[in-house]
């Protein structure tokens, strides 16, 4: 199986889709957050405060180069703004994970742990700046997917099915 990428906006549910995902098709799944944070040995939003929001981007653009050198037959969930890195296509095949602004941030604010979910997120701190980061981003999402899945009302589950079944991944 060829790695699968999910991308989408903040809160969307691309780690919870990737270990779904995982537990259906027996790859392993990794997240890219996760990945720099262990190699910084810091949270990102202490990342963001310490060093900016532009080294953080090196680390993502490192973090892709090292993926396409050294993983297959993975999972792969990344962040909000992951899909900028040049090579994407080449580490996955690609899939964004869609649903309204409204959705998301209700999702969150649903979350038994949603001031952790909001706290954790240094471009989600502020409703009017992350929904036109929202507007932005959209059409850039769709630019880089090879295939966009609308998870709005789906469980984690039905959508991992969805996208091993329609993409024959
Ligand atoms: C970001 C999304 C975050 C994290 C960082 C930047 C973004 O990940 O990578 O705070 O630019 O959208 P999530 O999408 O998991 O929140």
């Amino acid at each position: 199986m060829k790695n699968i990428i999910l991308v989408g906006f903040m809160g969307v549910g691309k780690g919870t889709v990737a270990r779904a995902l995982a537990k259906e098709s027996g790859a392993y799944a990794i997240d890219t957050d996760d990945m720099i944070e262990s190699l910084e040995n810091r949270r990102i939003k202490d990342i963001f405060i310490e060093d900016g929001e532009a080294y953080f981007r090196d680390l993502e653009k490192k973090t892709a180069k090292w993926l396409e050198k050294n993983v297959s037959n993975a999972i792969i969930s990344t962040g909000g703004g992951f899909y900028k890195v040049k090579n994407l296509n080449k580490i996955a095949k690609v899939i964004l994970l869609d649903a309204s602004f409204e959705y998301i941030y209700q999702q969150i604010l649903d979350h038994p742990n949603a001031k952790r979910k909001l706290a954790k997120r240094p471009l989600f701190q502020d409703i009017k700046k992350a929904k036109a980061l929202y507007k932005e981003r959209i059409p850039l999402y769709k630019g880089v997917a090879d295939a966009v899945i609308m998870i709005e009302g789906k469980s984690p589950e039905k959508i991992a099915k969805e996208i091993l079944k329609s993409h024959s991944c």
